[in-house]
């Protein structure tokens, strides 16, 4: 049996850990195979991009030109090394972010041209789609407000992207809003705004539907 592809989205805030751990746990119960993974990142080299977008003191400076080259030279050796084996294998693989995370950030967040940034992303992942993705939606005052407290409760230094302005943000959130739109078979909307439990019955309930609805169970 191939396996079933999902991405969770949106802005910093939305819970999309904790939501991805619960379907997580609760698809396992059911005995399904589940791989978890996270962009940028989730490979060996994927990490170590990660750790040159995010942290490095160095980077400051990045354009978003390389910022954009780096997301998806991530994406391309995930997909590959991780990704299409896993879905291969019948497994259901659930991505915190995928390609929507560079349309919304690097093209309307950073403001690339968006047929540019699109080619740039097929050229690293081929064939390979979500099957769905789930865009936990977040007013950006409830995305800044909860960033705050999880930055208060850290003590670490923000990374490169907590420290964009709040325009940025609500670029990237109305960015996000757009793909929805655009492609409504693929992308559902969660009102992240909503109390865990609730969330993760709505991703639930979307999740067996889309799962159904492509004979997956
Ligand atoms: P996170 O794992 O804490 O969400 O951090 C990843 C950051 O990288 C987040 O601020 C969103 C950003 N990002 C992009 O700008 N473009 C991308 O394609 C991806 C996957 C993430």
């Amino acid at each position: 049996m191939s396996g079933f592809f999902i991405s969770f989205e949106g802005t910093e805030g939305g819970g999309k850990s904790t939501q991805i751990a619960l379907l997580a746990d609760r698809l396992r119960k059911q005995g399904q195979h589940v791989r978890l993974l996270r962009e940028p990142g989730g490979t060996p080299i994927g990490e170590e991009i990660r750790h040159l977008l995010k942290h490095s003191e160095a980077n400051r400076q990045m354009v978003p030109e390389a910022e954009l080259l780096l997301m998806n030279a991530s994406r391309a050796q995930l997909v590959r090394e991780v990704i299409r084996p896993a879905l291969a294998a019948g497994e259901i693989v659930l991505s915190d972010r995928f390609y929507d995370s560079t349309t919304a950030y690097q093209g309307y967040g950073r403001q690339l041209d968006l047929a540019l940034v699109r080619s740039v992303i097929e050229f690293a992942v081929g064939p390979t789609h979500p099957h769905l993705t789930l865009l936990l939606n977040v007013s950006p005052e409830v995305s800044e407000a909860r960033q705050r407290a999880r930055q208060a409760a850290s003590a670490g230094p923000r990374d490169r992207f907590e420290e964009a302005d709040r325009h940025f943000f609500e670029r990237v959130e109305n960015g996000f809003l757009r793909i929805a739109k655009n492609e409504p078979q693929r992308v559902k909307l969660v009102d992240a705004a909503q109390n865990i439990d609730a969330v993760h019955e709505e991703v639930w309930r979307l999740v067996e539907v889309s799962m159904a609805a492509s004979g997956r169970c």
